[in-house]
């Protein structure tokens, strides 16, 4: 089990990864968000092959940036496949959000449809390039209240006299198409 970058601040909600390229666009934007004040233990994939490799042990919601340039097979990284193919690793993602730009048309925030479909798990969020204060205020409010309904979820299923239908994030697609595993 590999240490957070960011260690969750006071109760623990969740877990959250991430993959910020040189850019640093993604890095920007979840350090904007504070999450570890929310009780998040916020992850790094390593962006060097040197460094050690990421195992991550809890349900987390993956945070990625799509690369590619409107090609789906290379709308992940391969700092991004490395870990979701480790199979522990892959085990404990529970959602995704995607980054990327505009510009791209049909390809925008396309590694947010390919892993969704791959890892079978809600697309639940984009942003553009760093993200806006209102994306920040709704991701932190929406992981909070996706990790509360998941506890709720877990409740249920060990008790049928309690139900949950909360919708926390917006659930999306922006209709890339999904590509084939390689
Ligand atoms: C070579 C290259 C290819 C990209 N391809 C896409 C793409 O296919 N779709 C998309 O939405 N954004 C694409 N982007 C935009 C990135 O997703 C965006 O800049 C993102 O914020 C990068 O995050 P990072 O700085 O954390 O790595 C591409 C950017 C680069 C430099």
């Amino acid at each position: 089990m590999s240490e957070p970058l960011y260690p969750a601040v006071g109760a623990h909600q969740g877990a959250v990864v991430f993959f910020s390229s040189a850019s640093q666009n993604t890095a920007r934007f979840v350090a904007n968000c504070h999450l570890e004040d929310e009780g998040f233990n916020v992850y790094r994939i390593p962006l060097r092959p040197k460094e050690p490799a990421l195992h991550v042990r809890e349900p987390y919601v993956l945070i990625v940036p799509t690369y590619g340039g409107g090609n789906p097979k290379k709308a992940l990284t391969p700092q991004v496949r490395r870990f979701l193919n480790e199979p522990e690793n892959r085990s404990y993602i529970r959602a995704v959000i995607a980054s990327g730009n505009t510009n791209f048309g049909d390809a925008f925030c396309a590694a947010g449809d390919i892993i969704s479909a791959k890892c079978h798990v809600p697309f639940v969020y984009y942003f553009e390039l760093m993200g806006t204060p209102d994306d920040q205020r709704k991701v932190r409010k929406g992981l909070v209240d996706f990790f509360a309904n998941q506890r709720a979820k877990k409740t249920a299923d060990s008790d049928p006299a309690t139900t949950t239908d909360a919708l926390p994030l917006q659930y999306v697609s922006v209709g890339a198409a999904a590509a084939p595993r390689d």
